[in-house]
């Protein structure tokens, strides 16, 4: 056998396992960590000490992308998630984003304002914003349990700079802390998504109505994080089918093409779409050709389904999110062949160590 046909026959290396070239930064496999919120900040809704364990231990991944991290107070819907406004967060998230490096890894923070998915228990009495008088159906769990949320204030025209300032900002504290760029949160059900889909924006100011003018937010804090980032560090998250949170669109390809193509427009270095290849309108191959940058799919993906999403071109990088959180050796688990630990949905936001940091690696 020649050395030729000897390399002709050997198995292609598995597209997971391909390194990758994000931007200015090389990512030593195609595997990310999807973001995932574990409600576990302590006191100032600071990062919890044992954050620095549960992202180190997974710093095998190609990235890793925070938990949603509020820009502000008003940003917060949920008791106990990290924010990324205040020196005390930042001191926490620079041991955290160090202690990922020391280990070879990246991490992006992600940048998320609630909007409407909060209530006045959370907001110091005051009623949260969103692009409309709309509320959502469903409850929020605040200190004293879980209440109905409530009908939210749509924001004033004059209050918009000051939503754009709060992702500016967080994006400088991002920096600050270390962090190798920001995902902004455009996705399930959030403020940028309540202005992006028009079941939740009616407004008929210059943010409203019209598919360029419910971008237009999203927009100009893409470019408020560029200014602070450069483009090339700088992501953004859509879940274009997603109903959770009581989204919906009248068109959604429409709406999240015309997305795509404006941050493709911007220049950011991906687009990361949380669209289960298994739903009725998966968006993922059409926005592959909407968007020039970067591309990473989510959503139900395993080991054999993600490589395949690499090898069709459909995808440049495949996020992870319950089986990266069952597994903090998940590539290497991969890598194996080996089996997974199931998750415990029961401590997925809570339960301090347990189901956080104590799930086992392999041979440990
Ligand atoms: C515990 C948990 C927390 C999550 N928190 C976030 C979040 O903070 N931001 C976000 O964009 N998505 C969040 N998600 C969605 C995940 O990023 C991901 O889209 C979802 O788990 C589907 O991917 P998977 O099938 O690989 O788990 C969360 C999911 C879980 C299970």
């Amino acid at each position: 056998m020649s050395p030729t046909s000897a390399a002709a026959k050997a198995p292609a290396a598995e597209p997971l396992f391909e390194p990758y070239q994000l931007g200015p930064l090389h990512l030593s496999n195609r595997i990310v960590m999807a973001p995932m919120t574990r409600s576990r900040a302590i006191d100032g809704n600071v990062p919890n000490p044992l954050a620095e364990t549960y992202y180190r231990q997974r710093a095998s991944a190609g990235l890793i992308i925070s938990e949603g991290s509020q820009v502000s107070q008003q940003g917060q819907g949920y008791i106990r998630t990290p924010g990324i406004h205040s020196p005390e967060q930042i001191a926490a998230w620079r041991k955290i984003t160090a202690a990922v490096a020391r280990e070879g890894g990246k991490m992006f923070l992600q940048l998320w304002h609630v909007g409407r998915i909060s209530h006045p228990d959370l907001q110091g009495g005051s009623l949260p914003v969103a692009p409309s008088a709309i509320a959502p159906d469903g409850e929020v769990f605040t200190f004293e349990g879980p209440k109905k949320m409530v009908t939210p204030r749509a924001l004033e025209l004059s209050e918009i700079p000051g939503i754009v300032e709060q992702f500016r900002k967080g994006a400088e504290n991002a920096k600050a802390a270390g962090f190798d760029g920001v995902e902004i949160h455009g996705a399930n059900g959030y403020l940028l998504d309540q202005f992006t889909r028009d079941g939740s924006n009616q407004r008929t100011d210059a943010y409203g109505g019209s598919i360029e003018n419910r971008v237009r937010l999203p927009l100009e804090v893409t470019q408020a994080v560029i200014d602070v980032f450069g483009k090339d560090r700088v992501g953004y998250r859509i879940s274009p089918n997603g109903a959770y949170n009581s989204m919906s669109d009248s068109n959604p390809r429409e709406t999240f093409s015309h997305l795509a193509r404006r941050l493709s427009d911007l220049g950011i270095v991906y687009l990361h779409t949380f669209d289960p290849p298994s739903g009725a309108n998966h968006l993922a191959p059409h926005l592959r050709t909407q968007f020039k940058g970067t591309l990473i799919v989510n959503g139900g993906y395993d080991e054999a389904s993600g490589n395949a999403a690499i090898a069709s071109g459909e995808a440049d990088l495949v996020a992870y999110g319950v089986p990266f959180l069952a597994n903090p050796d998940l590539p290497h688990r991969f890598d194996r062949k080996a089996k997974l630990n199931a998750p415990d949905q029961a401590t997925f936001y809570s339960g301090e160590e347990k189901g956080y940091t104590d799930y086992p690696s392999l041979g440990a």
